[in-house]
């Protein structure tokens, strides 16, 4: 849910604080690698100890630390920066007002002024304290500056009294991240079918005709679309890559055949479907079933024509985006608007090999896309990484929503 997000959690002096517990194991249980900065008198609720062991990294209160003595501090700046979100829970009165005057007495502050991640704040306190205006302005003040609100939520409060001013639970924390961040994904609920890689056409049971794909590109492709949001079928030949996000699903073929195979079954649930694999045109007519022993000064081997996976694919189309690759040599611009019509295709990706770092084997690439009208868009040289989000950003601008 939260893949593998890096969560700053500061936690500030209230009896919620002791809720903390709960919400690192939930935030652990979600994926994310969380790290705890606390209050002087956040320590007084609950233990460092007890934090540090749930989160498995230590809990840091001091911007100087003493370590077998050795003097260091903890470096503000860096946990700023390292977070992908900062999370303050509970936020209390004294610490929602310092936050929104930048006052900068303590390491959490510090970390939240160094932060560039969204920061989310979940109010915890006394019904009075939250119902006066000095906190009032405090919180519109930081909702101002694009912080998140967790609202308090109304009930029991721990010095006896009715309503508003208890800190979310835990549960209700999580929920509310998790949502904020689906919605910032514009691909979340769309599935993408990638496939990637070469294929392997065997010609006896230790040899085959292949090519030199490292499937980079369609992983990238892979990695970006599951960045967005979206569930990401990824049917790659044979390669050493990995994918990263563990949300990819990534099944691995041999055969053209195969690969077809399987990008069909997984066809009619896709929204976006990118062809990005190397496809052996021809497989040998027979595979042998034995080691071909060395005879004759010459051979032949006798190939048959393979299916066009993304062709067929696109022939089956009802409101898929369908994309693929062209590698051109020569009249490149020419080649890939007719292989894009010939295939039925939505956009095709053109890579010249007259490119120096473009195409296959590299990091880099560099791409012109092609849509169905006739609209050209070329790209400067780009990792392939930074490639594969300019094609899922020219996708999105003809899917919109
Ligand atoms: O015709 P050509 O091989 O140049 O077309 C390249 C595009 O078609 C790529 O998107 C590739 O993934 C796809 N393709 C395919 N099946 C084939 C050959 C190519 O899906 N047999």
């Amino acid at each position: 849910m939260l893949g593998s997000k890096r969560v700053l959690l500061g936690i500030t002096g209230g009896i919620a604080a002791y809720k903390t517990t709960f919400l690192t194991r939930l935030l652990i249980k979600a994926g994310a690698e969380v790290r705890i900065v606390m209050t002087d008198s956040a320590g007084q609720f609950v233990s460092p100890l007890t934090l540090a062991t749930l989160s498995k990294n230590p809990v840091l209160k001091d911007f100087v630390r003493e370590e077998e003595g050795e003097t260091d501090w903890n470096n503000h700046v860096e946990l700023g920066l390292w977070a992908d979100l900062m999370l303050v829970a509970p936020a209390t009165a004294n610490t929602l007002s310092k936050m929104a005057s930048g006052t900068c007495d303590n390491l959490l502050l510090a970390c939240y002024m160094s932060a560039k991640c969204p920061v989310f704040f979940a109010p915890a306190m006394d019904l009075d304290m939250y119902r006066h205006p000095a906190t009032k302005t405090a919180i519109e003040t930081l909702e101002g500056f694009g912080n998140i609100l967790i609202p308090a939520a109304s009930g029991e409060l721990a010095s006896g009294l009715e309503g508003e001013g208890r800190m979310a639970e835990p549960e209700d924390i999580l929920a509310a991240i998790t949502t904020w961040f689906a919605r910032q994904q514009p691909w979340t609920g769309k599935n993408v079918l990638i496939t990637a890689g070469p294929t392997y056409e065997p010609i006896d049971p230790v040899r085959f005709i292949g090519n030199h794909s490292s499937g980079r590109m369609g992983f990238e492709l892979a990695e970006a679309a599951a960045a967005l949001g979206a569930r990401v079928v990824l049917v790659t030949g044979p390669t050493h890559l990995q994918p990263r996000d563990p949300g990819i699903t990534c099944i691995r073929v041999g055969t053209a055949q195969q690969m077809l195979e399987e990008a069909s079954a997984h066809f009619d649930q896709a929204d976006i479907v990118i062809g990005a694999a190397a496809v052996s045109d021809y497989r040998p007519r027979v595979a042998a079933p034995e080691k071909i022993k060395k005879g004759e000064d010459t051979r032949s081997l006798e190939l048959v024509r393979n299916p066009d996976i993304i062709q067929t694919l696109a022939a089956r189309k009802s409101g898929q985006f369908v994309v693929g690759f062209a590698l051109e040599t020569e009249n490149e611009l020419e080649h890939a608007q007719s292989k894009l019509k010939r295939k039925g295709l939505d956009a095709i990706v053109l890579n010249s090999l007259k490119d120096p770092g473009a195409g296959f084997g590299g990091d880099t690439n560099k791409i012109t896309f092609i849509d169905k009208n006739s609209q050209i868009k070329p790209f400067a040289l780009k990792s392939k990484a930074e490639a594969a989000r300019d094609i899922l950003h020219e996708i999105q601008i003809r899917i919109g929503n």
